[in-house]
């Protein structure tokens, strides 16, 4: 509460108000037996009435200061009479605004207190809310991270079983693949020997062998074993990238420059390429990396191949390599027959290929994809049907 309330000056209105003066004054006129006029500090009526007023004046005094005046044709002692009495009426009517100044100062002061505390809750409120939002978008990024990793996980997991099985079977099929490829070697040799024995052959001899059809049969033959030959190195083949893709033979790691590793690729590719097609290299200034270079190399092989493959009798390959934040970015960019959505969303399962019977494995991207996992890297498809296809890897550095 302040002060102000304490030591406030009235004014005359204040203490009698206009309704007051008009009752008053007839009420003391009537008292004094003549007309009585109620006067402001500067003389003029507030009694409503008109005459001018007497010139005998008591004055009305509160702490010592006259607020106004009575006027009337009477003795000075009566009107000082008078004065007094409408004094007593004018200081209880002072301490009266005082207590409800007081009490209106104590309730403003409230309710500043109250607006103060309103205006806090608010800023508070704000902050509340504020804080909410970064703390639900946290949590939000918090579980992103977590489902991400829960799906490396059990991407790495399932990885690591089917590897476990891969390898298995690899190093089961090896054995007996091992054995039919040296008897088919010496078969071949034998057939050779066979054929041989023809110019040695009397009449007799050389008769027999026509009635035989054995011309046509050692041909026959030949082929037979040439087909064996093949089939039996795509089952090797198959078992090279089964064995990649499962990591069993897992040699050292080396610092290597990508760079490097991409300029002998494309030298070998290079040589093989269609006439229609271009392999282009983009290479930029990239820091030499720890990896297994070899692996990193099987990688890129698997992705460049199936981009050559896409593109065609005709078109445009690009690898490039360079700089992305912390990462190394290596992309192979191909303008052939992209991906559908449903291929796309399949392209890195074991084994999944649209390449027709006995033409692809399906192990291509997911060999690279193991590869690059187990660089701690990432790698990453986009593909429009009919556009092409960009690869995107990016391996730590
Ligand atoms: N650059 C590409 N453009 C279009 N389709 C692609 C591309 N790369 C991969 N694909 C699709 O993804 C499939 C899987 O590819 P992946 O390399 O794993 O196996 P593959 O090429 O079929 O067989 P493999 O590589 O073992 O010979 C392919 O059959 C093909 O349909
Ligand atoms: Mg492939």
């Amino acid at each position: 509460v302040s002060d102000a309330a304490f030591d406030r000056d009235f004014t005359l209105g204040e203490l009698i108000g206009s309704a007051d003066a008009g009752e008053l004054g007839p009420a003391l006129s009537a008292a004094l037996q003549t007309e009585v006029a109620l006067l402001d500090a500067d003389g003029a009526r507030i009694d409503g009435g008109s005459a001018p007023p007497a010139e005998t004046r008591a004055p009305l005094t509160i702490e010592l200061e006259p607020l106004g005046y009575l006027a009337g044709a009477v003795a000075p002692e009566q009107l000082a009479g008078a004065a007094r009495t409408v004094r007593w009426g004018m200081l209880a009517r002072a301490r009266y605004r005082m207590v409800t100044d007081l009490h209106l100062d104590a309730v403003r002061t409230d309710y500043a207190r109250l607006q103060e505390k309103h205006a806090e809750l608010q800023r508070s409120e704000t902050r509340y809310r504020e804080l909410a939002a970064r703390l639900d978008a946290e949590v939000k990024a918090q579980l992103k991270v977590l489902d991400e990793r829960q799906r490396q996980i059990y991407q790495a997991e399932r990885l690591a079983a089917v590897g476990q099985l891969a390898a298995g079977v690899a190093h089961e099929i090896n054995n007996p693949l091992g054995f039919a490829l040296s008897n088919l070697g010496s078969g071949r040799r034998y057939l050779d020997r066979l054929g041989a024995l023809k110019g040695a052959l009397d009449d007799a001899g050389r008769r027999a062998w026509s009635a035989a059809g054995l011309d046509a049969l050692l041909e026959d033959f030949a082929e037979l074993i040439d087909e064996t030959g093949a089939g039996l190195e795509r089952i090797a083949r198959i078992v090279t990238d089964l064995k990649g893709f499962s990591s069993v033979d897992q040699p050292e790691e080396q610092v290597a420059d990508i760079n490097a590793l991409i300029e002998s690729l494309c030298a070998v590719l290079g040589g093989q390429l269609k006439p229609g097609v271009v392999l282009h290299r983009e290479l930029g200034d990239v820091p030499s990396i720890l990896c297994l270079p070899g692996h990193l190399g099987q990688a890129l092989l698997n992705v460049l191949k199936n981009a050559l493959q896409a593109v065609g009798e005709r078109g445009t390959v690009r690898i490039r390599s360079l700089r992305n934040g912390d990462w190394l970015r290596v992309q192979v960019i191909d303008d052939g027959v992209g991906m559908s959505d449903s291929v796309r969303a399949s392209a890195f399962d074991p084994f999944f290929t649209t390449r027709g019977v006995g033409k692809g494995t399906g192990l291509g991207l997911t060999v690279a994809r193991d590869i690059v996992l187990a660089h701690s890297g990432r790698i990453h498809l986009d593909s429009s049907e009919g556009k092409g296809t960009t690869v995107t890897m990016d391996l730590p550095t």
